[in-house]
C-alpha cells in the first residue's frame, strides 16, 4: 500500500506530522504500508519550512520540487509540472492532499487526472469569500477529491450540500490539534521572552500575512496604529511572514509597543501563544490552536471557515470594523472575555483515525 503525502507550506507541516506519526505506528508486519512525502518547495525560507520538519520531527522529503514564490498561476502550474513526473515515476494507490493553498489544489488536480485516489484532510470548510485564493484551492480540490476527512459537522454539511454523498465523507477532528497537543509538553521560551522582560499573561501576540491584509500598505498601517494606540502599555509581539515584511519595509511606523522578529519555529510560537494574554491574527490555523490553548483571539477577517472557533471556542470576527475590533481589544486587555470549550473530536487522535480508516479503504477497494 503505497501513499504520496504533500506538503508544500508552513501550515501543511503541522498538519502531515501527526499523519506520519500515525503511518509510522504500524510495522511493516502488521500492514504494508509505505509513503513518499513530497515537499513541493512553496515555502523554502528556513524559518518557515525546516524549522518545522526539525520541530515537529518530520522525516525529510522523498523529494522537493522547489517550486518557490511566483504569481498564483506559475506556482500552482509549476507544482503541476513537477508532481505529474513524480506521480508517472511513483505511482500511489492514494494521495493524500491537507489543508487549502496552493500546493493542495495544485497536486489534488494533477492525481485525479492520473486516476489516483484522492484523499483530502480537512476537506468541506468555506469561508464563502471567493475572493481568497485558499476558498478557490478548497472549492476545486473538494469538487475532485474520492475521500474526504474533516475537523467539524459544519464541514460535513458544506459538502453535503454540494451535493457530495455523505459515504465518502469522514468527521475525525483535527490533525493540526493532534500536533499542538502531542508537542504541548515540549513547547520551547523563544529568547524575546526574556531579552524583552515579557510576562507571562501581560502580552499579545499578532500575526498578519493575508493578502486583503498586507498587500494594501494602508490597510497594513491602519492596523498596527489601532493596535498601537489601544494596546498602549502593553507589548505586543509580531512575528512577521515574509509576505508581510515586503510591504513593511514601505511603510513609515513609529511604533513603541509592536515587537517586529522574523516567523518563530514551531515550538517557540505556541510557547509565546500559550502564554500570552490574547492574540489578534488572520491566520485561521491560529484560531484552532488558541480555542484549544484557551487563549482570547481576535481575527482580522469579515469570514472564517472554521465557524467552530467562534460558535464553542475563543476566537471573535472583526473584520475591518474599527469599532468592533477596538472593543474587543479593550476586552482583551481587562481580561473580559467569553468562556470557550473545545470542538468535538478535536481529542489529539485524528491522524490515527484517519489512517486507520484510509488503511481499510484501500484493503477493500
Ligand atoms: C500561503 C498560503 C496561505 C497560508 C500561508 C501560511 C496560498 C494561496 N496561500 O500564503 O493559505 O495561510 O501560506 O504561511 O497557498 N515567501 C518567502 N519565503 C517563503 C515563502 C514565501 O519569502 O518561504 C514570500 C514570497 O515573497 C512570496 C510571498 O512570501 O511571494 C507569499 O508566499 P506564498 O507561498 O505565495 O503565499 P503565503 O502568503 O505564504
Amino acid at each position: 500500500m503505497k501513499i504520496t503525502i504533500v506538503a508544500g507550506t508552513r501550515p501543511n507541516f503541522v498538519k502531515v506530522s501527526s499523519l506520519i506519526k500515525a503511518i509510522e505506528t504500524y510495522t511493516e508486519e502488521d500492514v504494508p504500508i509505505t509513503y513518499r512525502l513530497v515537499h513541493t518547495g512553496q515555502h523554502y525560507d528556513d524559518s518557515l519550512s525546516q524549522s518545522f520538519f526539525t520541530d515537529l520531527e518530520i522525516p525529510q522529503p522523498n523529494v522537493n520540487f522547489g517550486v518557490g514564490s511566483g504569481s498564483q498561476a506559475e506556482q500552482t502550474a509549476a507544482i503541476m509540472v513537477h508532481f505529474e513526473q513524480e506521480l508517472m515515476e511513483h505511482p500511489a494507490d492514494a494521495v493524500v492532499v491537507v489543508g487549502d493553498v496552493n500546493s493542495t489544489m495544485a497536486c489534488a488536480i494533477v492525481a485525479k487526472k492520473m486516476n489516483t485516489l484522492l484523499v483530502h484532510v480537512e476537506g468541506g470548510i468555506r469561508s464563502f469569500d471567493m475572493t481568497m485564493p485558499e476558498e478557490i484551492n478548497r472549492r476545486v480540490t473538494d469538487s475532485i477529491t474520492d475521500l474526504f476527512y474533516t475537523t467539524s459537522i459544519y464541514a460535513n454539511e458544506n459538502l453535503m450540500r454540494e451535493g457530495i454523498d455523505e459515504s465518502r465523507i469522514h468527521f475525525v477532528g483535527n490533525v493540526m490539534i493532534d500536533t499542538l497537543l502531542n508537542y504541548l509538553p515540549t513547547f520551547r521560551k523563544p529568547d524575546i521572552i526574556d531579552f524583552e522582560s515579557l510576562i507571562d499573561g501581560e502580552y499579545l501576540v499578532l500575526t498578519l500575512h493575508r493578502p486583503s491584509n498586507v498587500d494594501d500598505f494602508s490597510r497594513l498601517k491602519e492596523i498596527l496604529n489601532l493596535i498601537e494606540e489601544v494596546g498602549q502599555e502593553v507589548k505586543i509581539v509580531f512575528p512577521v511572514h515574509p509576505r508581510t515584511y515586503n510591504q513593511l519595509k514601505h511603510i513609515e511606523l513609529d511604533s513603541k509597543n509592536i515587537l517586529f522578529c522574523p516567523p518563530l519555529p514551531y515550538l517557540e510560537f505556541n510557547y509565546l501563544v500559550k502564554h500570552c494574554k490574547g492574540v489578534i491574527t488572520d491566520s485561521g490555523g491560529i484560531t484552532e490552536e488558541t480555542t484549544v490553548l484557551n487563549i482570547p483571539c481576535i481575527t482580522l477577517r469579515d469570514t472564517t471557515e472554521r465557524p467552530e472557533t467562534c460558535l464553542v471556542g475563543t476566537n471573535v470576527l472583526v473584520g475591518s470594523d474599527k469599532e468592533q475590533f477596538k472593543k474587543y481589544l479593550k476586552l482583551m486587555l481587562i481580561g473580559n472575555w467569553k468562556s470557550s470549550s473545545v470542538p468535538e473530536l478535536w481529542d489529539g487522535k485524528s491522524g490515527k483515525r484517519i489512517i486507520d480508516h484510509l488503511i481499510t479503504f484501500i484493503k477493500n477497494q
